[in-house]
């Protein structure tokens, strides 16, 4: 999601917030509002679809002159795409009005601790809680309401938040992005810079716990228990447009780069010290305890390459039976699927026509279908008995990078819940959602490798032909290598488990076809090894990624990457941003555009 909010000394007119709303469009499309300070009262314009619907809605109050009004663009997580669950969202008495990014993970208790108390609730969302919150706790100052109600508020957000007495705007941010700034006439927030820079480039990055306090021509800053703090602005140089890309040259690269907050978006409330929490599979709980048998999982493309690790997953620490089929096969072969099949499809868009029709199929014959995504309210989600959303926010990028490594750690917590409710949890699958939950950090560190593979690219990018190849939870790495490499750098590339390079790829090996081995230290690396040499002595070159520390490397590929330490499962995790960035980096030196390949569409809504 995005938000924007802003007041002025001088005139806002509601389109300068719309026009500030529209450069955050990028974060989400699903329904867009406006709240604003009028007649005592706040006006509230709110509607589905673009922006663009919302200034239709304007008409001509675009024109009004308001002085204060905040304004969001909604990528839903918690209540369908409607009207009423656009923000902004408003309190009982219509005075107070807040736009929000994040997940309030505990709103269901605080809501019903609410509607005990009286208030009445207009939408579906984890927002509204907050705004009447405020409501409850206003004595005349909204500083001080702010303050008291976020001390009540579990997960992540920034919000914006106004009240019809007071001519200034609350902020806060734990987790979610949150840039504010000013000049003489004016005050702005909003999720990024974009909406920002025509008022200034002097802008103040906020950090977790901090709030600041919007009046025209200043800021004030504190930290969550009112205490005044100082922050240092920082000078942006981007143009309107660099901006959009986070100053990024691709979304690819922004989207690459954006994993660590993305992964932690998708396991928030999901995986709490190495324990798995899928509320949205509460309704097959019994099923699954009770009837399940098998788990069919469905998808295409990188979905499928996530779903594939899944499997790996499931078939190393559950007894339950496991299979896979991309979409487009699943739906034309007899799938043996019923009443005591799960059937787990997995889709970005949710709108994938192969995919869809398989779960119907998978429906018809009695299976229980559970959906992740990353796109509320699309077709696959809703067809479906449970669904999981990625809430990574939008992709733009053609090629998937940041929802593909949601996926994983989003299935790896559904494949722990379902282990849980069936066969019990031990001690290893625990310490796995714990490393994902540190995942973040670890990407941290996996990203500064750019400029390494940078140089890798430069070598490599002479090829016609790669060969990626790999063992175990490696295998369908090696694959999403493959597929992001061709999709994006259109250089030949193909995954092979690399087992079956002797019984036949390895025929193409020689100097003009290079090899990239996934080789983490785990249970397969000499079995990996063997298949290096087998290559080297076809005189292919290799380049490998493998686990930091592993000298032995040096002897057995011509380039290495090394990534840190993790557990065997994980290495699908850490070792993805490194194979996009390759991938990228390929396209870049082709003077190809990565955001857009030819003949590829995001969503795929034909057979
Ligand atoms: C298209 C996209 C791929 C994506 C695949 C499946 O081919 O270009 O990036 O992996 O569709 O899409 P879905 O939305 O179902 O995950």
């Amino acid at each position: 999601c995005g938000i924007v909010g802003l007041v002025g000394k001088k005139e806002v007119k509601v389109k300068d917030i719309v026009n500030g709303l529209q450069k955050l469009e990028y974060r989400g499309y699903d329904s867009a509002g406006i709240a604003f300070s009028q007649n005592n009262h706040i006006e509230l314009i709110k509607t589905t679809g673009k922006i663009a619907n919302l200034r239709k809605e304007l008409n001509r109050e675009i024109e009004n002159d308001i002085s204060i009004g905040i304004a969001h663009t909604r990528w839903a997580t918690h209540g369908g795409v409607t009207d009423l669950n656009a923000h902004p969202h408003t309190d009982c008495t219509g005075k107070i009005a807040l736009v929000h990014n994040g997940i309030i993970e505990n709103f269901q208790e605080l809501r019903k601790e609410l509607i005990e108390k009286g208030h009445k609730f207009k939408s579906e969302t984890d927002t509204e809680v907050i705004a009447h919150l405020v409501e409850e706790y206003y004595e005349g100052n909204l500083f001080e309401a702010v303050l008291k109600t976020i001390k009540r508020l579990e997960g992540a957000y920034a919000i914006g938040v106004i009240h019809t007495d007071e001519k200034r705007i609350v902020s806060v941010r734990k987790g979610s992005p949150l840039v504010v700034a000013y000049n003489e006439d004016y005050a702005v927030l909003a999720s990024d810079i974009t909406p920002i820079i025509k008022y200034t480039k002097d802008v103040y990055f906020m950090n977790d716990n901090e709030m600041a306090v919007l009046e025209p021509g200043k800021i004030e800053f504190y930290n969550i228990n009112g205490e005044k703090i100082e922050k240092k602005s920082v000078h942006i140089d981007w143009d309107e447009q660099a901006a959009e890309k986070g100053g990024y040259d691709h979304f690819m690269l922004k989207e690459i780069n954006e994993q660590p907050e993305a992964l932690k978006a998708a396991i928030t409330g999901r995986i709490k010290n190495g324990e798995p929490v899928i509320s949205e599979i509460n309704n097959i709980e019994e099923f699954i305890k009770n009837n399940l048998k098998k788990i069919f999982i469905v998808a295409c493309g990188t979905s499928y390459h996530a779903g594939l690790t899944f499997k790996y997953f499931m078939n190393r620490y559950s007894k339950i039976d496991v299979d896979i089929e991309v979409a487009s096969e699943f739906r034309y072969m007899n799938p043996h699927v019923d009443e005591n099949t799960l059937v787990v499809a997995i889709s970005q868009s949710g709108e994938t026509i192969d995919t869809l029709e398989g779960i119907r199929i998978a429906k018809e014959k009695g299976a229980k279908v559970i959906t992740i995504s990353n796109v509320y309210g699309s077709t696959i989600p809703r067809e479906s008995h449970g669904a999981i959303y990625m809430n990574t926010g939008p992709e733009i990028g053609v090629a998937a990078t940041k929802t593909y490594t949601a996926q994983i750690a989003i299935l790896y917590a559904l494949g722990a819940k379902i282990i849980e409710l069936t066969e019990g949890l031990n001690e290893e699958i625990r310490g796995i959602l714990k490393g994902i939950e540190k995942m973040p950090e670890i990407y941290k560190e996996v990203l500064k490798l750019n400029e390494k593979i940078k140089e890798l690219a430069r070598e490599y990018v002479k090829y016609q032909h790669m060969m990626y190849i790999g063992r175990g939870f490696g295998y369908p790495t090696a694959l999403e290598g493959a597929l992001k490499l061709k999709e994006i750098s259109y250089i030949h590339a193909a995954g092979y488990q690399a087992g079956e390079l002797k019984h036949g790829p390895i025929a193409l090996l020689d100097e003009q076809f290079p090899v990239f081995a996934i080789i983490p230290k785990d249970s397969l690396y000499e079995k990996m090894k063997s298949n290096l040499m087998e290559s080297r002595a076809r005189n292919a070159n290799i380049i490998a990624i493998t686990t930091k520390g592993n000298e032995e490397i040096k002897q057995l590929a011509n380039e290495y990457i090394m990534v840190p330490e993790t557990h065997e499962a994980l290495y699908p995790l850490v070792m993805a941003p490194v194979i996009q960035l390759f991938s990228y980096n390929v396209a870049v030196l082709r003077k190809l555009d990565p955001d857009k390949p030819r003949n590829l569409a995001k969503s795929v809504t034909v057979e």
